[in-house]
């Protein structure tokens, strides 16, 4: 029986045109590259997201604690929390009467967010759950506790537009009304800015891009050779459509475990999609699935917006 990782792979590369899925990327070595990403100068979007936090913290509380009840900030694939951290400080200084409950589908991933909040926020009430985000959901214990959730960072843009659809509809099916969703979008803008943040000067984006084939070499018994593969990213600015390839420079044929796999020259490998939104996007995309936009939050150039919900 062979894993997932080789099904995915597999019939990824046999279809036409080829692909390879993006969640894929986050191996050991991919998480690093993605921390590396976001540190990048052309990289805008997780230093919008923190601007944004930083900038409109009191306003979020008002929104989230509704005359002081207590909620439970629900964090979708928390990470490190280097964004939210900036709001639980806030909110926590501000006496507010909540609980954090971080998500992700890691368990060291948990232990080192717990550890860290505990060092730089004392005080904080955390229940971190290890599991996927809507079973964690049912898991969640909150007699009758407004939820907001969080799903920050773009993240929804790396959906197909009907696997977000299908995504938020389970959210919304799973959530009480007045329960809130707090989700980041990146907004369409000049589509050099764009490229750029997908093409950086360093070349980790690329090496990001390649690390895909590296693990499948290592996990998969691959035999791809890096250097016939060129990173290229496209927007479509029509479409606000980010597309990330991989595009073979000549005519060969990979071996992955006993399959042979064939490409012509300048055959391209589909690795990852990353929408980027306008507003009436937005809310299009919101009124469809139930939810009413209640607020958005922008940062000053308005490259980002997150985008809070109610059910
Ligand atoms: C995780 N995700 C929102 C990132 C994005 O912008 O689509 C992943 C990424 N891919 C290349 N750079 C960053």
């Amino acid at each position: 029986m062979k894993n997932q990782f080789a099904l995915d792979v597999l019939e990824g590369l046999n279809a036409t045109p080829k692909t390879l899925p993006s969640k894929y990327f986050y191996d050991k070595k991919g998480d690093e590259l993605f921390q590396q990403i976001m540190e990048l100068e052309e990289y805008y979007l997780t230093r919008c997201e923190y601007e944004i936090f930083q900038t409109h913290k009191s306003d979020l509380l008002k929104v989230f604690a509704n005359s002081s009840h207590k909620f439970n900030l629900v964090e979708f694939g928390a990470g490190d929390g280097y964004k939210t951290k900036v709001l639980l400080k806030h909110f926590l200084s501000e006496g507010a009467n909540f609980r954090y409950v971080p998500i992700d589908i890691s368990g060291n991933v948990l232990r080192l967010l717990e550890g860290s909040l505990k060092e730089e926020i004392s005080g904080l009430e955390v229940q971190g759950i290890k599991n996927d985000y809507f079973k964690a959901l049912e898991q969640l214990e909150n007699g009758g506790t407004r939820n907001v959730i969080f799903f920050l960072g773009s993240n929804i843009g790396n959906f197909t537009y009907e696997r977000a659809i299908a995504f938020l509809s389970e959210l919304y099916a799973s959530l009480r009304k007045g329960d809130l969703l707090l989700i980041g979008f990146d907004l369409k803008k000049d589509p050099q800015v764009i490229l750029d943040a997908y093409d950086d000067r360093e070349g980790v984006t690329k090496e990001f891009n390649l690390n895909l084939l590296d693990r499948i070499n290592n996990e998969l018994e691959g035999s791809f050779d890096r250097d016939t593969f060129k990173h290229c990213p496209s927007y479509n600015p029509l479409t606000g459509t980010t597309e990330s390839f991989l595009v073979s420079t000549e005519e060969q044929t990979i071996e992955i475990m006993d399959s042979a796999i064939h490409f012509h020259a300048w055959e391209a490998i589909h690795t990852e999609t990353s929408q980027k939104y306008s507003l009436s996007n937005i809310s299009e995309m919101a009124s469809q699935v139930g939810f009413s936009v209640k607020e958005n939050f922008f940062d000053q150039r308005h490259y980002f917006v997150d985008s809070v919900w109610e059910k």
